[in-house]
């Protein structure tokens, strides 16, 4: 009786606003969430209500944003494949999570979404759906219709007065938000081809970036960034301000070819500067407050974790159960990490903590009280025992 459609304004989804309409018979309510792109939302509500949407809503996540999916996920250290930092599969689940909360308020019975049938996304936002509001109907029209060529996409938007953007398509598939910004598709579908230098939005080339360094100091409370220079701030305002410290810098551009959950590889161009300092600052700090084994064990769960929000496991048994481990490890992560920006690198200058592991005077070839060199003499040997038997076995080729 009613849909509720994850909107962006785009001609795809409002192409899809206009084919429901026809399909279901029924009034569509076009939603859309501002999870920090550089959107002009007067013109998306504009828009909406012109195709014909019963109702246009606009929510605004970026402090949920921020706090309940970005922070999280930065205290794990996650990064998918030993290189993505998740900036979409990140956004997905929240989006979700708002689109199900509008559909119970609005009394719709289905919710849908743009995402093509060859991608990561449709698994998200369709888990996402399945796990918070089993109830509802799902309609992925990219994986039905039969409008399965760009041309006759236009050409339905044509017969149904929906705007077609004149200026030349823009290139790239691009999914924007506080974290990050992808680039898919294009020129850069073949992995020899490198993206024209106006195609990054939000870092300037490591070339064009300033010659004297910005040197800053991030403060940390239980794995969270709390102050820069120490000036307090709440976690939007703050990683704001990380992502403008980053990208005039030229921090946090990569490009790689990953592998998507639904089989195939697939090449993309990230930016995202906040978030690439935010890791290695985050991590610095670790590196004197966390114990060695707890950081091992930590370590070894980081690709798990990282693998399940890339796959849409965001709202998971699994997910929270990482989660709680993760937060757990994070308690004594408080201190300050002084980082040097410069040129498209981030460079740890120093950190200190009230919680450091790290005792100046156990480390130094002074004499001390709590390390006995004589004791390495047994520990050695100890250590040896299995290697000594091995080597009288005559094991080692010499
Ligand atoms: N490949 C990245 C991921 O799966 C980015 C996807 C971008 N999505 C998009 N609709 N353009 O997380
Ligand atoms: C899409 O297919 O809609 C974008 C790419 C992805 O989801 O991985």
């Amino acid at each position: 009786n009613k849909i509720v459609l994850a909107y962006s304004g785009g001609l795809d989804t409002s192409v899809i606003l206009k084919w429901l309409e026809q399909e279901y018979q029924c009034p569509v309510i076009a939603y859309s969430a501002d999870i920090g792109q550089k959107e002009d939302w007067e013109a998306v509500t504009a828009k909406g209500m012109a195709t014909g949407a019963e109702k246009v809503i606009i929510s605004d996540l970026k402090k949920e944003f921020v706090e309940d999916y970005i922070f999280p996920a930065f205290r794990a250290n996650a990064i998918y494949e030993g290189s993505y930092l998740l900036g979409t599969s990140l956004a997905r689940p929240l989006i979700a999570k708002e689109q199900v909360r509008i559909a119970e308020q609005e009394g719709a019975d289905a919710v849908s979404h743009g995402a093509t049938g060859k991608g990561n996304d449709q698994v998200r936002f369709e888990l996402g759906y399945i796990g918070l509001a089993p109830q509802l109907k799902i309609i992925a029209p990219w994986r039905t219709w039969n409008l399965t060529s760009r041309q006759k996409l236009v050409e339905f938007a044509k017969a149904n007065n929906i705007p077609v953007p004149v200026t030349k398509k823009n290139p790239y598939s691009c999914d924007e938000n506080l974290l990050h910004i992808s680039y898919e598709g294009g020129i850069l579908e073949d992995t020899w081809n490198q993206p024209d230098e106006d195609m990054f939005k939000f870092t300037v080339s490591p070339e064009k970036a300033p010659d004297v360094p910005t040197v800053i100091e991030i403060d940390f409370v239980a794995g969270n960034p709390v102050a820069i220079n120490g000036d307090k701030m709440e976690p939007l305002a703050l990683f704001t301000m990380l992502n403008k410290l980053a990208g005039e810098n030229g921090i946090g551009r990569l490009d790689l070819v990953e592998n998507r959950y639904v089989g195939m590889k697939s090449r993309g161009v990230y930016e995202t500067p906040g978030g690439t300092v935010l890791r290695i600052a985050h991590r610095d700090l670790e590196s004197i407050t966390l114990d060695r084994e707890v950081m091992k064990i930590r370590d070894s769960l980081v690709p798990r974790y990282s693998e399940l929000i890339y796959n849409g496991f965001w709202f998971s048994p699994e997910r929270e159960l990482l989660q709680s481990t993760m937060d757990q490890t994070q308690k004594t992560v408080n201190g300050t990490v002084r980082l040097k920006l410069y040129k498209g690198n981030c460079i740890s200058l120093g950190r200190k903590s009230d919680f450091s592991l790290y005792q100046e005077s156990f480390a130094t070839f002074e004499e001390d009280e709590v390390y006995d060199q004589g004791d390495a003499t047994g520990f050695i040997r100890l250590n040896g025992l299995r290697l000594k038997i091995n080597g009288l076995q005559g094991r080692y080729s010499k």
